[in-house]
């Protein structure tokens, strides 16, 4: 896909990794429009800010009605309230779902006709390694990133037919507020997004940012021994 002179929306485009998709895109001449709860957060020059809590479904159908033209959808914006689903709090496991899973979907869904219109299109879902593998600390958010990717699978079977390809990102610790507290090796958001849009123009299904990513993609074909040999 062509960039120059496609028009992108970017959920959660105020900071972390999302102001660097939109930084991509404006760069390789998209018109973007960086949604953000709080538009004003939004620091980009050449972008048009736009308010959008992807929780909140009078905000998707204002915005949907707001933004026109848009061929690149980027559902980035996401949530990690660390809740573990055995004792967390309720409402915050909750908030996982309704944020990577229904929101992912909401938005989608108000922009999908918009999408249909431009004849060839993009929806690119920010996922993660831990699609795929459960940490015990963080289950809810583990199991809101697993029901993200089977829903990105299910709407890249049915966007197709209208020329929309969905493009999947997994990613593992990336250096943002989201993983602000934990002392690990991070990649640099900028470097995940760059390879994010790379996809996008190439035209990949799916792209797996880094080494652990892959290697617990590797491992789910090995079935609970190769992700959980400690219960095995
Ligand atoms: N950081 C990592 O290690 C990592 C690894 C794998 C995948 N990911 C995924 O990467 C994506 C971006 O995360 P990040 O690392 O950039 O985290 P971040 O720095 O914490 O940014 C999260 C972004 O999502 C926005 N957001 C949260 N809930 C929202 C809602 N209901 N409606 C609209 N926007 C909302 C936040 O807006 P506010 O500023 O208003 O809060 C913020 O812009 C997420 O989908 C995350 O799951 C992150």
């Amino acid at each position: 896909m062509d960039i120059t002179g496609k028009t992108a929306l970017v959920t959660g485009a105020n900071r972390g990794l999302g102001r660097q998709l939109a930084v991509q895109l404006r760069d390789r001449g998209a018109r973007v429009y960086a949604a953000a709860r709080d538009p004003q957060g939004v620091d980009l020059a050449g972008v048009t800010p736009i308010a959008l809590d992807i929780t909140d479904p009078a905000q998707v159908a204002a915005a949907a009605q707001a933004a026109s033209g848009v061929a690149i959808l980027v559902n980035n914006a996401g949530s990690s309230t660390g809740a573990s689903l055995l004792t967390g709090d309720l409402a915050a496991i909750r908030l996982e779902m309704d944020t990577h899973f229904f929101g992912t979907l909401a938005v989608t869904r108000a922009f999908a006709p918009q999408l249909a219109a431009q004849g060839s299109s993009a929806v690119l879902n920010i996922l993660s390694a831990l699609s795929w593998l459960s940490i015990p600390r963080s289950g809810a958010y583990c199991a809101a990133k697993s029901a993200e990717w089977s829903l990105t699978n299910a709407l890249r079977l049915e966007l197709a037919p209208q020329g929309t390809r969905v493009t999947a990102l997994h990613v593992a610790y990336m250096d943002t507020d989201m993983i602000r507290h934990l002392d690990v090796p991070k990649s640099d958001p900028a470097a995940v997004a760059k390879l994010a849009i790379d996809g996008i123009e190439a035209g990949d299904a799916e792209i797996i940012a880094d080494e652990t990513s892959r290697r617990v993609l590797a491992g789910v074909s090995a079935g609970v021994a190769g992700l959980y040999p400690q219960v095995a």
